[in-house]
This record gives C-alpha cells, sequence and structure tokens, in this order.
C-alpha cells in the first residue's frame, strides 16, 4: 500500500549521472510493470529547483511510458505525480538527516554525487544516524585504494547493515554479464573443460570508440584502469572464473565472487604484465578528435592513462597459469566488448588433417550480446581440410537497463548485483600495486591516434587480429 512505499531519494537530482542513467533506468523498471509501491525524491543544491526537476522526471518518463505495459503505464503517472524537490547542502551537519525524516515512509538514499561530496555526507550522517531501514546506495568509484575504501567501509558499517549498502556497479545489472552464470552453471558442457586443464587464456575486452565526452572532471583523476578494471572488469572476470555456488541467494554468490577475487593478482614484472596509453589527436567515424591532453579540463601532467591493460593470474587450483588479460579503453578505432575465452588445441591432431588449425574459442558479446562458438571441422571439399565454423547466435538478455536492474534490487532490499564491502576493498588491493608502478614511472605510456587500434607495439592490439576474427558487425545468424 501507498503508506509503506519506499522514497528512492536523489542527491544530485541535476547531475549528468541522475538524467542520463538514473532517471530512464529507474522509469524502465517502474513502466516493466514489475514494481513495488515506490515514490521519487529528487534533492540539489538550490538552482535547481521544483520546476526544473519535475520537467525532467516527466520527460524521461514519457519517453519510458512507450515501451510501457498498462500497469506500468499507471505506476509511472503516479509516481511522476507525487515526486517532489528538495533542497539541501548534504555536507552541512543535520541537514541530510531532517531531509530523509521530511519523506515518507523508508528511503533508500542514491548518492549520485562526486564520491568525495559522498564520502562526507556520510561522515557527517555518523553523527546524526538514520532511521532504521534506511538503505545507501554509493556510485564507483568507491574509494581511490584499499585504505580509503576500507575507511568507507567503517564509516557505511556505523549507518546501516551491509545488507543494506549498494556499492552500484551497474555491469553487474547488465544482461548479457549476469548470463554468464546461466551458460556456465545450467549446461553440462562447459563446466567439466572449464579450468587450467583445457583454458589457454581468457581475454576480457572492453574497448570504446567514445572519447573522453566532457567528463575531464572525473575521468582525469580516474583513467582507464580505475575507471574500468578495476571496477566492472574484476567483477565481469570473477563471474567468469568462481566456483558454482549452491544457490543465487546474495550471500552465497556474494562469497563466492568474493573468493574468487581474493585469488587473484596483478602478474608481477608490471613493465612486461602491464600496459598503458594515452590517445593522441585522430578521426573517429568521420569526426576530428582532439588530443586528450587537449581536452577542456585535462590536466597533461597528471600523466592520465586513457587505454589500459593488464594481465591477472588466479592463484587456485582450477586456475593457476591461466592469464587473465583485461583491457578497456577509449577513442579506438573499433567497439570490441567481449569476454573470449581460448582452448586448448587438441593433445593429439590425427596426422593427415591439413586446412586450418585454430583453436576453439567461446566469445560471449557484451555489446552487441553476442554468443559465439568457433570450432574446427571437415568443411566441404577435401574431407580431410579442416575449415573454421562459427555457431552464433545473439542473445536478449534483459529488459530492463542495466540501472533498472541494480535500481531493482535496491528496492527489493536485495543487495546481490551489488560489490559487498570486502570485495570492494579487494579490487583496489589487486590494482594498487600496479598504480603505485605507474606513478613511479616503471612503465613508460604509450601513444596511439583517436581511431586507431592502439599503439601498433601492443601484441594484443586492439582489431582482434590475431586474437581472432573481428567481431561481425552484421546481425548474427547460426550458421554451420
Ligand atoms: C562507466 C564508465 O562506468 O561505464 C564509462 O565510467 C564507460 O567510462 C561506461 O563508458 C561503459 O558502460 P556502458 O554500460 O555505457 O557500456
Amino acid at each position: 500500500s501507498a503508506a509503506t512505499a519506499r522514497t528512492l531519494l536523489i542527491l544530485g537530482a541535476s547531475g549528468d549521472l541522475t538524467g542520463r542513467l538514473l532517471l530512464p533506468g529507474f522509469a524502465g523498471l517502474l513502466g516493466s510493470g514489475k514494481v513495488r509501491p515506490v515514490r521519487l525524491a529528487g534533492a540539489g543544491s538550490s538552482g535547481y529547483g521544483e520546476e526544473k526537476w519535475q520537467e525532467r522526471v516527466r520527460s524521461v518518463f514519457a519517453d519510458a511510458e512507450q515501451k510501457a505495459t498498462t500497469e506500468g503505464r499507471e505506476v509511472l503517472e503516479q509516481v511522476r505525480a507525487s515526486t517532489s524537490f528538495h533542497e539541501v547542502d548534504v555536507t552541512a551537519p543535520g541537514q541530510l538527516r531532517s531531509l530523509i525524516d521530511s519523506l515518507e515512509g523508508p528511503v533508500a538514499v542514491y548518492f549520485a554525487l562526486p564520491p568525495a561530496v559522498s564520502e562526507k555526507a556520510c561522515r557527517l550522517l555518523v553523527e546524526t544516524g538514520v532511521p532504521e531501514g534506511t538503505r545507501l546506495v554509493l556510485e564507483k568509484p568507491f574509494g581511490s585504494s584499499a585504505q580509503s575504501a576500507r575507511d568507507l567501509n567503517a564509516i557505511l558499517a556505523q549507518l546501516v547493515p551491509e545488507r543494506d549498502v549498494f556499492r552500484v556497479d551497474h555491469f553487474l545489472g547488465k544482461g548479457t554479464v549476469f548470463n554468464i552464470l546461466g551458460l556456465r552453471f545450467a549446461n553440462r558442457l562447459l563446466e567439466p573443460v572449464w579450468s587450467n586443464l583445457h583454458i589457454e587464456k581468457v581475454e576480457i575486452f572492453f574497448d570504446e570508440d567514445l572519447a573522453l565526452e566532457n567528463r575531464a572532471g572525473y575521468y582525469d583523476n580516474a583513467g582507464a584502469l580505475r575507471d574500468m578494471i578495476q571496477s566492472h572488469l574484476l567483477q565481469v572476470m570473477a563471474l567468469l572464473a568462481l566456483n558454482a555456488p549452491a544457490s543465487l541467494g546474495e550471500r552465497n554468490l556474494r562469497d563466492h565472487i568474493g573468493s574468487l577475487l581474493r585469488a587473484a593478482r596483478v602478474k608481477p614484472g608490471y613493465a612486461e604484465t602491464t600496459r598503458r596509453a594515452r590517445y593522441t589527436a585522430g578521426e573517429i567515424n568521420g569526426k576530428a578528435i582532439p588530443s586528450y591532453t587537449d581536452e577542456p579540463g585535462v590536466d597533461p601532467a597528471k600523466n592520465t592513462e586513457t587505454l589500459a591493460e593488464l594481465e591477472i593470474e588466479i592463484n587456485n587450483m582450477r586456475w593457476a597459469g591461466v592469464p587473465f588479460i583485461l583491457r578497456s579503453g577509449k577513442a579506438l578505432g573499433r567497439r570490441r566488448k567481449e569476454a573470449m575465452i581460448t582452448f586448448k588445441p587438441v593433445p593429439h591432431l590425427p596426422t593427415g588433417f591439413h586446412g586450418v588449425d585454430e583453436p576453439t574459442r567461446l566469445r560471449i558479446g557484451f555489446s552487441p550480446e553476442t554468443l559465439q562458438l568457433e570450432i574446427d571441422v571437415n568443411g566441404p571439399g577435401d574431407i580431410f581440410t579442416l575449415d573454421r565454423a562459427v555457431l552464433a547466435t545473439e542473445m536478449n538478455t534483459s529488459n530492463l537497463l542495466p540501472y533498472g536492474e541494480v535500481l531493482d534490487g535496491v528496492l527489493a532490499g536485495d543487495p546481490l548485483l551489488s560489490v559487498r564491502g570486502d570485495i570492494a576493498e579487494d579490487c583496489w588491493r589487486i590494482v594498487e600495486p600496479v598504480l603505485h608502478a605507474w606513478e613511479a614511472g616503471e612503465v613508460p605510456l604509450e601513444e596511439y591516434p583517436a581511431g586507431s587500434l592502439g599503439p601498433s607495439s601492443w601484441p594484443t592490439s586492439c582489431d582482434g587480429g590475431q586474437l581472432g576474427a573481428p567481431v561481425s558487425s552484421t546481425p548474427l545468424k547460426p550458421t554451420v
């Protein structure tokens, strides 16, 4: 009933994240009809205000109505009609608590704010505490080192139980990312070969053709390693590599994610096992891209990398000896967003075969959402000639946007899709030594022109070249 409806309070109502990702995700969730009673409140500093907030919500919700179910449309209308805006300075003592108290029902507080501001607000909240049942939702980056993540966790632990803390990693809300579990554990075929006995290497790529997109204020302090690898790609790696949990309960699954990540570290010898680069001027899809260092707001002296690659080792029985290569970069000439699992060659290929002799590969595409199994078979013509065949399918794994899935978990009180505190600390523990080595100049910052495939000196250049056929850009049909 309306009396028990939870209020989603978005701090940073006027911000980019709220407009671009949170509200659309939330509206999609409401429109899906899969909803519980909920209210929406926005908060921000003076300068924004009731009218602009109402307009922002109205326009995002209007878009979502197009796709909404009949029931969902009613919910969208209810939530829109009752939303409110509140002026608040979360860095002033007492103000956030008063705001929470003034709202109806239990509140989920979403800190869509710069990390330093969120952290300060949480510190101040400890003095007033929060009402029982409050949930806290924090964006990445969660802290900036293992120590700062520990400190932040200690503050949060004084406020609410761990179950009520939601550290957002929207990759866990991506259908294809989560589908790694279905693929691995609902099929007899994969699990028996899913180890160092049969797998040669695992590569996780997130190469983007987007450049900086006016995000210097955030990105120039983050860089590719912190922005993508420390957070998203380590989560993807954990899902690819963890042992089978007995259930998908949050505790069980997150225990397994935590246990996998505790076994992981960047392979020592960072001059060989890590790479970093920054883009110079170039062109992407006919559009001129300025050099990263010429982008407004960028401080060239920060040496921020826009492309990063690490080799990770997972020191447990299943994975010892198998390299996990994680790479992500901006302003590249080709989008490549996939996990690629390369299998070992067969122990003995009967002599007499000729033609292609390439390893079996399984490719899980995150965008577009695809699944491809590349195998060698007897092709047409000479019966002993091997040919490459690709079993491919498109997957439609989610109806909600990633932020819709994340918010669904928040409103349901299920932290399954959020990062547990100990795991957030561990992700920093993994990358921290590399960040230090890079700061100390132990690994050169290379360059690549925007629109290229990364520095040509890199063995794994970003075109897929020796790594396998380029991802098909045409719709995939099952082809054998
Ligand atoms: C964000 C990063 O978390 O993820 C961005 O800050 C990146 O730099 C984005 O572009 C990629 O995720 P998606 O869902 O937009 O593909």
